[in-house]
C-alpha cells in the first residue's frame, strides 16, 4: 500500500489498470490537440501528480509547441520530478507547474479558461456525488464552450462508478465523446465536451474537496 502520493506512482511501473489508464488518457490527449484550432491551445491539469499524461503525450506530438500549460499539484516531490520532465523536453517557457492546492480558484487565475482540462484520479477521491456536482459546476469557471475534459473513474466490487460519473456529466452540460474501460475491466476514462458559458468569477473559491488517501485511491 502506498504510504503517499509519490509512492502512489510507482503502482505505474507494475499495475495494468493504471498503465492501461495512461495509454487512454494519452490517447484522448492527442486526440484534444489535433482537434484543437490552429494557435495557442490551452491546458491545466488538475492533482497532476507528476504530469506524465500530459507531459508523455507533449513528447511526440506535432502540436506541442502551441501549448500553454498549468499543472498544479500539491506534492512538492511529484512536482520537482515533473518540472525535470518540462526542462528535458525543453518546454519551460510554455508549461508552468505550480506546487500548489488545486481545489483553490485563484491556483488557477492567469491559465484560464483553457481548451483542455484533465482531471484524472480526481472524481474517485471525492467525498459523494454532491461533491461530484459541485466540482463539475465549477469547471465552468476553468473550461471555454467546447473545451475537452479528460477524467477517470475507477469501478469497484462489482459497482460501475464511472458509468454514473458519464451519467452526471452528460447531465450538467459536459456531452461524451469517448469512453473507454481499460482492458483490466475496472477503470473508466472519459472524454467529454463543456458545452456550456465560460464563467469570468468562480462561484465559490474553494472548487472541490479532495478528501482521498493514497492507500484506497481509486
Ligand atoms: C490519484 S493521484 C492522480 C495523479 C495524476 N492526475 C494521475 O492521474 O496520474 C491524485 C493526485 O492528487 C494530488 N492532490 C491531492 N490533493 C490535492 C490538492 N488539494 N491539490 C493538488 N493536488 C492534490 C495528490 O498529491 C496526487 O498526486
Amino acid at each position: 500500500m502506498p504510504k503517499d502520493w509519490y509512492e502512489w506512482h510507482d503502482l505505474y511501473d507494475t499495475e495494468p489498470k493504471l498503465q492501461q489508464r495512461l495509454e487512454i488518457v494519452q490517447e484522448y490527449i492527442a486526440y484534444s490537440l489535433n482537434a484543437s484550432p490552429s494557435g495557442t491551445i490551452r491546458v491545466v491539469s488538475v492533482c497532476a501528480g507528476d504530469g506524465r499524461d500530459l507531459l508523455g503525450t507533449l513528447k511526440n506530438h506535432s502540436r506541442a509547441k502551441d501549448v500553454s500549460a498549468r499543472l498544479v499539484e500539491i506534492n512538492s516531490n511529484l512536482v520537482e520530478r515533473g518540472r525535470a520532465t518540462i526542462e528535458s523536453l525543453g518546454l519551460a517557457k510554455q508549461i508552468e507547474f505550480i506546487n500548489g492546492d488545486a481545489t483553490l480558484a485563484t491556483n488557477y487565475v492567469g491559465a484560464i479558461p483553457v481548451d483542455i482540462v484533465i482531471v484524472c484520479g480526481v472524481f474517485g477521491n471525492l467525498a459523494d456525488e454532491a461533491e461530484l456536482n459541485r466540482l463539475l459546476d465549477n469547471l465552468s469557471f476553468l473550461s471555454k464552450p467546447g473545451a475537452f475534459v479528460i477524467w477517470t473513474r475507477g469501478d469497484s466490487n462489482g459497482i460501475t462508478y464511472s458509468d454514473n460519473v458519464r451519467k452526471i456529466l452528460s447531465a450538467s452540460g459536459f456531452e461524451e465523446v469517448n469512453f473507454k474501460l481499460t482492458a483490466t475491466g475496472d477503470m473508466g476514462v472519459g472524454l467529454n465536451r463543456y458545452r456550456g458559458e465560460n464563467l469570468a468569477a468562480p462561484k465559490e473559491q474553494q472548487l472541490f474537496v479532495f478528501s482521498g488517501i493514497p492507500s484506497k485511491a481509486r
